[in-house]
């Protein structure tokens, strides 16, 4: 068979074996998958995770803890959990991101928390989710959460840009439904309840 091939009239094409060490008979890698790759054909992919779109909301717990809490990536299948999860990375006032605490992706669970210490109450602090698939101690990051605030708390006030401005548009939508569904309704009964007008 050409390399990648196998099987009857070398027909059927290998999966990701590490250095294209396919066998002729019956396609296995000889040496193992590529990174990212499982089963014994290495055609099962760890797929890149994201949290493209998923909103991460922030809590103070007191005066030197923030917990984030955000939804997991719906994406990962739960048989290839283990080899997913999520880190959270905190900016200083203007300064770099700083990778935080990281927890497994849990099949069981749609969101999960994750508690930051040692935040100064006196600061102003950003923060984002990120998400990674990891194997054989390589860690690769897929698209991050959005990204949240927390306002020194001189005001004690917590400000989430981004989430405040969904909640609004959110609750103005629901509003102007609800008023459309009231006008219906009052019309209907109004024009039933109005006598007919013969000539
Ligand atoms: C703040 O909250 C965290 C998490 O709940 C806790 O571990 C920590 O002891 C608390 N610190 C203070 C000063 O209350």
């Amino acid at each position: 068979c050409d390399v990648g091939f196998y099987g009857v009239n070398c027909e059927e094409e290998c999966g990701r074996c590490k250095d294209d060490l396919c066998s002729n008979d019956d396609g296995h890698c000889l040496d193992g998958c590529q990174i990212w790759f499982l089963g014994d054909l290495c055609k099962e992919e760890i797929a890149l995770p994201s949290l493209d779109g998923s909103h991460a909301f922030l809590k103070r717990m007191n005066e030197s803890a923030v917990a984030i809490t955000w939804t997991q990536d719906p994406g990962i299948p739960d048989k290839h959990a283990e080899y997913y999860g999520y880190t959270v990375a905190y900016a200083e006032g203007s300064g770099d991101f700083t990778d935080g605490p990281s927890v497994p992706h849990d099949p069981a669970l749609m969101t999960q928390t994750l508690i930051v210490a040692n935040v100064h109450s006196h600061n102003e602090y950003r923060f984002e989710v990120k998400v990674y698939r990891e194997m054989s101690t390589e860690r690769e990051f897929g698209v991050k959460s959005n990204t949240v605030i927390i306002e020194s708390s001189g005001s004690n006030h917590v400000t989430d840009h981004t989430n405040v401005f969904a909640a609004n548009w959110e609750l103005f939508a629901v509003g102007v439904c609800v008023f459309l569904i009231i006008t219906a309704i009052v019309m209907i009964i109004v024009l039933r309840s109005r006598p007919k007008q013969g000539p």
